[in-house]
């Protein structure tokens, strides 16, 4: 008998969109999808495609337009399918629901899970974080350093000590406008486990010493604090901190590129410059402080900020703002316990302002970050404290 290709295949020969085909194959997001549809004979397996590779429904427009010019296409249902297709999303909330379930975590479809290459220290607490970005939706990276993101975007982080969840965070962007964020905490009930139903919103309020761990769940004044430094509010979703191999079903930035969620994909990830010794402290002080010390440059103060957020042109080592704004800068601070300092001394590692205010967690007034959320305050000694203190202690001459 002779081969009768598919109609699939038959669309695909026909179609004059070689090049559109093979970035759709070089594509790991995309190409599995196209070798489905070409396995098809009609439209309902089409269909079926494209609902079976559903993450990458923001790749198949582009496809579907270029293949419905060829008549074999139309059988195939590729002509009518130049948007993308995603199920309604979820209602925008303008106030926190009462309980974390509805905030949509485990209910949502496309919530997907990621971890910053430099998290905040948070007294050695276990986290988890989650992202959903509507359906279609696009994340606005023209300036790659300041993501814009869609309305009804939603990211969650739940703290947990020895595998029990204590507390969960959400941010969302529930309008179009730059503060159309809501903030809201969940506590979890210690009797029920697992149960995010059970999980309740605190109201805003701090609570101190949450379930008994020595963690205290921020109020809503902290989490402006920290998260209102930037004008996009999320501070570990963006291109530096998801630079890195992904663990396990992670996202990473080459991935969401791949998948079509950037409107500047940045397939290569961006690498903090320096050997790893430098690439350690400059990262970890790029996630813990650069939501406030940034290029604004009002921190301490306009005269001579003190700029510990990385951007990714300044590739460097030698040339970014953190190291030019610290190594051997004078502190402008007034408090006595810094008096007379650099920001970075290589002369005498351990008077360097950062590693001071590094070790003064729980000190009022000293402490950096300026809020933090736990009552236990231990300094970061094993990770950040050391990871700066070996880099402090590799300038030395
Ligand atoms: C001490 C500063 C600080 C405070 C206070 C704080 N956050 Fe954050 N938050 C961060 C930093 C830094 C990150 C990114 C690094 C990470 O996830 O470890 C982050 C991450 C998050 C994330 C994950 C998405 C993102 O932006 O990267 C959510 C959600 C979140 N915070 C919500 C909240 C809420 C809600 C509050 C208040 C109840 C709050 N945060 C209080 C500093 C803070
Ligand atoms: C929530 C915003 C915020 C975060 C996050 C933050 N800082 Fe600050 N920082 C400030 C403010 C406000 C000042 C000025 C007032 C003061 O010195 O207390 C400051 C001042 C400083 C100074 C004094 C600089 C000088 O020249 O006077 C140092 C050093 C410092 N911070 C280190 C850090 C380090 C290290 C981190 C991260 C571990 C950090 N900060 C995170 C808000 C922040």
């Amino acid at each position: 008998m002779p081969f009768t290709p598919t109609l699939g295949a038959q669309c695909v020969a026909a179609s004059e969109c070689a090049a559109t085909l093979t970035s759709c194959v070089d594509n790991p997001e995309c190409g599995p999808w196209l070798a489905c549809l070409t396995a098809c004979g009609d439209a309902a397996c089409a269909d079926d495609c494209d609902e079976t590779f559903g993450d990458a429904r923001r790749l198949l427009p582009a496809v579907y337009t270029c293949l419905c010019e060829a008549r074999e296409c139309t059988a195939l249902g590729a002509c009518g399918k130049s948007s993308c297709v995603a199920s309604e999303p979820p209602p925008l909330l303008t106030e926190a629901p009462l309980t974390l379930a509805e905030t949509g975590l485990y209910s949502l479809p496309d919530v997907y899970s990621y971890t910053p290459e430099f998290p905040l220290w948070s007294d050695g607490l276990e986290k988890e974080r989650l992202v959903f970005v509507p359906g279609c939706a696009t994340i606005d990276t023209s300036d790659m350093d300041e993501w814009k993101f869609p309305v009804g975007t939603r990211l969650w982080k739940t703290f947990a000590q020895s595998g029990v969840a204590i507390e969960t965070r959400l941010t969302h962007r529930y309008g179009p406008g730059p503060a159309d964020w809501l903030y809201a905490a969940y506590q979890w009930d210690p009797l029920a486990p697992g149960d995010a139903s059970k999980a309740t919103w605190t109201g805003g309020a701090v609570v101190p010493d949450a379930n008994g761990t020595g963690h205290d769940i921020p109020g809503n004044g902290n989490c402006k604090q920290c998260h209102d430094g930037r004008k996009e509010r999320s501070l570990g979703f963006s291109a530096i901190q998801l630079s890195h191999e992904a663990r396990g079903a992670d996202l990473s930035l080459g991935r969401i590129s791949r998948l079509g969620w950037l409107t500047v994909p940045a397939p290569e990830d961006f690498r903090v410059p320096g050997n790893d010794v430098q690439r350690a402290a400059l990262g970890y002080l790029h996630g813990n402080c650069g939501g406030c010390h940034d290029q604004d440059g009002k921190l301490p103060d306009p005269e001579s900020p003190m700029v510990l957020r990385l951007r990714v042109a300044q590739t460097d080592y030698a040339q970014t703002d953190a190291v030019r704004t610290t190594v051997g800068v004078p502190v402008r601070s007034g408090l006595p316990a810094l008096a007379g300092k650099d920001r970075i001394d290589p002369e005498t590692p351990e008077a360097s302002g950062i590693l001071v205010r590094l070790h003064a967690r729980g000190i009022e007034g000293l402490q950096m970050p300026p809020y933090n959320s736990n009552s236990t305050k231990q300094p970061d000694v094993h990770g950040g404290i050391a990871a700066v203190t070996a880099w402090v202690s590799s300038l030395t001459p």
